[in-house]
């Protein structure tokens, strides 16, 4: 590991993820190649961007000219791909961009390692990002383990799942050294606040309305970003190509519960409402999301038998640290907090934000 291609680097985990690996590694070089999209942000990585290990290109994962261009100047040999459109409100609204940049992007780059690397595979590894949604939904009881089926059921996961297959076949096929990770829901420090956890820290520190769909009983398997970036990179170093690792964090949670928990904390960190109220009074049902996976539960028992990792943050650890990052970086979410995602949240959730 090398010449390490991050795509998507200036995103949530692509930025703690090069942030991670620049504080771990002294031997290897990180070139970065990011579409600079709504959600990537050179914000994220100010503190490390004239880092010598380091650098920036602004550019599509889909050009093919680039991406080949980049694997010959660089000498790549390792590629961590974190690059995709993630959002599945706005797969649903539009659903185009998933399919380009997610299918066509991972063929793209699958295609330039294949042809940069022309069956020489000793030290390559191409390392597939990818998430728990392609499993589908469950109910009350069970967990994804690697090798439940897949059962997209939105645009987006059904562009990872398209995604993950054509990984799979590249291994199979040509026998490229790919690696796979499927990771349940991170949060922590510049998550975007179209998500859940971010957008109702910003919500309810504003006094706005925290949209909670439909009973808000559905389940999500948090993970705190950082024990995600260690997993990532412990599946680089000691993972076996050819295989996937579930990645998950053991702490499953209602989304109604992680609304009341970030209403309390503020509550504690910053005072009441000017009403006197508390922030739970702020908690608004909206109409459900369309297709609404009702609960994702991740087994992660494969990648810490074989690997040793395992997470180290609880959630309620993560979740102070994660609000004590949104109160200290309030011109970091003014400035995600633009015109664009105006416009987005007024046509997602019909309020001004
Ligand atoms: P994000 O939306 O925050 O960041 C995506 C990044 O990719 C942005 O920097 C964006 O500019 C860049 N990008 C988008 N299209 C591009 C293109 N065509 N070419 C180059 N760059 C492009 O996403 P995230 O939450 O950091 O997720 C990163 C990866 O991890 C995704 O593949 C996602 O499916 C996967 N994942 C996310 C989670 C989660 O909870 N956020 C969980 C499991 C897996
Ligand atoms: O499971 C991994 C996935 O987690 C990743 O692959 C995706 O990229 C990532 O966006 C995330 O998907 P979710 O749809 O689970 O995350 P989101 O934060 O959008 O929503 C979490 C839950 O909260 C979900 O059940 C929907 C609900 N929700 C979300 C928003 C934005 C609300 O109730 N209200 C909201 O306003």
């Amino acid at each position: 590991m090398k010449n390490v291609l991050v795509t998507g680097g200036c995103g949530f985990i692509g930025s703690n993820f090069v942030q991670f690996v620049l504080s771990q590694l002294k031997d290897c070089r990180l070139v970065n190649l990011d579409k600079l999209t709504y959600a990537g942000n050179l914000k994220n990585l100010v503190e490390i961007e004239d880092d010598p290990c380091y650098r920036f290109v602004q550019g599509d994962i889909c050009d093919a000219d680039l991406v080949n261009q980049l694997f010959a100047d660089e000498q790549i040999d390792t590629v961590v791909h974190f690059a995709a459109e993630s959002h599945v409100d706005r797969s649903i609204s539009g659903p185009a961009a998933f399919i380009q940049t997610n299918i066509g992007g991972t063929f793209t780059l699958l295609e330039a390692a294949r042809n940069a690397w022309n069956g020489s595979f000793e030290g390559k590894r191409f390392l597939h990002v990818s998430t728990d949604e392609v499993y589908g939904s469950l109910g009350d009881t069970g967990l994804f383990t690697e090798t439940t089926a897949y059962d997209p059921r939105s645009p987006y996961s059904a562009s990872k799942a398209s995604s993950d297959h054509l990984v799979s076949a590249y291994y199979h096929t040509y026998g490229l050294p790919t690696l796979m990770t499927n990771c349940s829901n991170n949060y922590g420090p510049y998550h975007f606040p179209e998500k859940l956890i971010p957008l109702i820290i910003n919500n309810a520190l504003n006094g706005k309305d925290l949209p909670v769909y439909g009973d808000g009983k559905n389940v999500r398997d948090w993970l705190y970003v950082k024990d995600h970036c260690a997993a990532i990179l412990a599946v680089l170093q000691k993972g076996e190509v050819g295989q996937t690792y579930n990645v998950g964090g053991n702490n499953e949670k209602q989304n109604i519960e992680i609304v009341q928990s970030i209403c309390d904390i503020l509550d504690q960190k910053v005072g009441l409402l000017p009403s006197g109220e508390s922030r739970r009074s702020l908690i608004k049902f909206v109409t459900d999301r369309p297709g609404h996976d009702r609960r994702y539960a991740i087994d992660a028992s494969k990648i810490k038998n074989q690997l040793g990792w395992e997470p180290s943050v609880t959630f309620e650890e993560g979740i102070l640290m994660t609000v004590d990052w949104y109160l200290a970086n309030p011109e970091w979410v003014a400035s995600v907090v633009d015109g664009s995602y105006r416009e987005y949240y007024q046509q997602q959730y019909g309020e001004e934000v």
